[in-house]
């Protein structure tokens, strides 16, 4: 990733440019849609969500309107229209967790912490992502990870309280 692509700062177009031109040619109508689909993967490989200037620059690049852009940007989940939190948790969903509560947790973040559809918590502290597999590490359950890298495990309602008020305070 080239750096987090702050809303309404200017981000660095070059990197997705040289992407573009080397692996997304524009092609025939039916091959558009993968085509759409790949470099907005690359998108928010680079900048950590899908800029609207990335946005306007892959349109522009494969000759398809911008409106073609966003509904398959706001189809499929997995892409973000706005930038993550400053930190990023995934919650594991998979059996051992969900039976030791990941679901109420889930619930908690929406309604206690009023997290949007995106996973996004609104001061901007956290983005929570639902992982649908098993991270490994079941004996923690129910755990997330924190930043690709920390497990958090055994998390009830005050772990989660306690987890966010450190990121709050951590900034
Ligand atoms: S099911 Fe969550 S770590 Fe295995």
């Amino acid at each position: 990733m080239v750096s987090k692509a702050v809303a309404g700062q200017p981000i660095d177009l070059e990197p997705l440019r040289v992407i573009l031109q080397e692996r997304f040619r524009p092609r025939d109508h039916e091959e558009a849609l993968e085509l759409i689909v790949g470099a907005c993967q690359e998108a928010q490989r680079l900048y950590g969500w899908v800029p609207p200037e990335a946005a306007e620059l892959i349109a522009d690049h494969l000759g398809v309107t911008i409106n073609r852009v966003y509904g398959l940007l706001t189809f499929y989940a997995d892409f973000r229209t706005r930038p993550p939190g400053r930190h990023f948790l995934w919650l594991c969903y998979g059996a051992a967790c969900y039976v030791a509560g990941a679901h109420r947790l889930l619930e908690l973040l929406r309604s206690r912490y009023r997290m949007d559809d995106q996973g996004d918590l609104p001061d901007g502290v956290l983005s929570v992502n639902v992982f649908n597999g098993c991270l490994g590490v079941c004996d923690l359950a129910p755990v997330g990870q924190l930043d690709h890298h920390e497990y958090v495990g055994g998390l009830d309602p005050d772990g989660l309280r306690g987890l966010i008020e450190r990121l709050r305070r951590e900034g």
